[in-house]
């Protein structure tokens, strides 16, 4: 699999994990003597904060490089090399996310009204793609069930729904009729409010780079990569299940659920194993992605070959 190097990034900003590992360190004692704020990062603090995280994984993570510049975002590209080079056109200053449909508290959300009161952390999560790539990352983020709480979802509120920016203008994909735009996904509630669903702001302590999301997305390390939209404007509380912009696409081959499964084939290719990017030999895909524990209940019952 071939990785491209951008020109756009300096060497020195290319952050080994250990390194990171390093810095991070520095934060944490840097706040404990008070200098926590001195580089202007609003994520220093939630560095300065954070242990472990219970849910992260003592994988090694996937180097920044790699995350960065092999990525799916085909509001600027299909190639994975495409939304390194051409997200810088996404504005992502000011940010305005807008919360609908049954909640008590709809409105329209600066990013920095959003994020305010939520707790930042660091959480490593294995990411698998349809594709049969994975990667480990380093996120920062917040549960997104802290975002639900907030918003007061009414009882008719049963499904999660997330609308990436729709904007042609300054994302050159969206001219193209590769998908539906925008961008469209959904989770049920209770996986929505799982504690391992974050809304992504970060890699690696660094805010997310266009390519990645920026400025907010999510991440549902148990699902394929696909159902983890990325710069979402829109969020709608409803009472019925929406319909996911890849299986608008291709309903036979894209489910509403896509749980990594490795005994549920894709139509046109088996899921039983993973290329680790990075990684040379082929490893094996997990159910459930490996957190099988967490939310394998959420799903019990289910024929998870019908629901894919
Ligand atoms: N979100 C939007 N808006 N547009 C996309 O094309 N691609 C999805 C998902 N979220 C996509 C998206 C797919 S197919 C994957 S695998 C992940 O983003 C890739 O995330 P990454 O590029 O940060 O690794």
């Amino acid at each position: 699999m071939l990785i491209l190097k951008s020109n756009d990034i300096k060497s020195s900003e290319i952050t080994d994990y250990d390194v990171y590992q390093d810095r991070r360190r520095f934060m944490k004692n840097a706040a404990g003597i008070g200098i926590a704020g001195v580089s202007g990062l609003p994520i220093v603090e939630a560095l300065a904060k954070g242990t472990a995280s219970p849910y992260s994984t003592s994988e090694k993570p996937t180097e920044y490089e790699a995350i960065t510049e092999y990525c799916n975002f085909y509001e600027f590209g299909t190639g994975k090399s495409d939304p390194a080079k051409n997200a810088h056109s996404l504005v992502t200053s000011p940010w305005n996310v807008v919360v609908e449909g049954e909640c008590e508290k709809p409105g329209k959300y600066s990013l920095e009204d959003l994020l305010k009161p939520m707790n930042i952390e660091e959480r490593v999560y294995r990411f698998r793609c349809v594709e049969g790539w994975s990667m480990v990352i380093p996120w920062m983020g917040f549960q997104l069930s802290d975002l639900i709480k907030r918003m007061q979802p009414t009882s008719k509120a049963k499904y999660v729904y997330f609308e990436t920016l729709l904007d042609p203008e300054h994302m050159p994909g969206q001219k193209r009729a590769v998908l539906d735009w925008p961008y469209v996904e959904g989770l049920r509630m209770d996986e929505a409010m799982n504690p391992l669903t974050l809304m992504g702001t970060g890699i690696y302590g660094k805010d997310l780079l266009n390519q990645n999301g920026a400025p907010l997305r999510l991440v549902v390390p148990w699902k394929y990569g696909f159902k983890s939209i990325k710069s979402i404007a829109r969020i709608r509380f409803l009472e019925t299940q929406p319909v996911n912009s890849w299986q608008k696409a291709n309903k036979h081959e894209y489910g509403f659920f896509s749980n990594v499964n490795p005994n549920v084939s894709h139509p046109r290719w088996s899921q039983r194993k993973e290329r680790r990017i990075g990684q040379f030999r082929k490893i094996k895909t997990q159910m459930f992605n490996g957190y099988g524990e967490q939310v394998a209940s959420l799903y019990s019952g289910m024929d998870l070959k019908k629901y894919f």
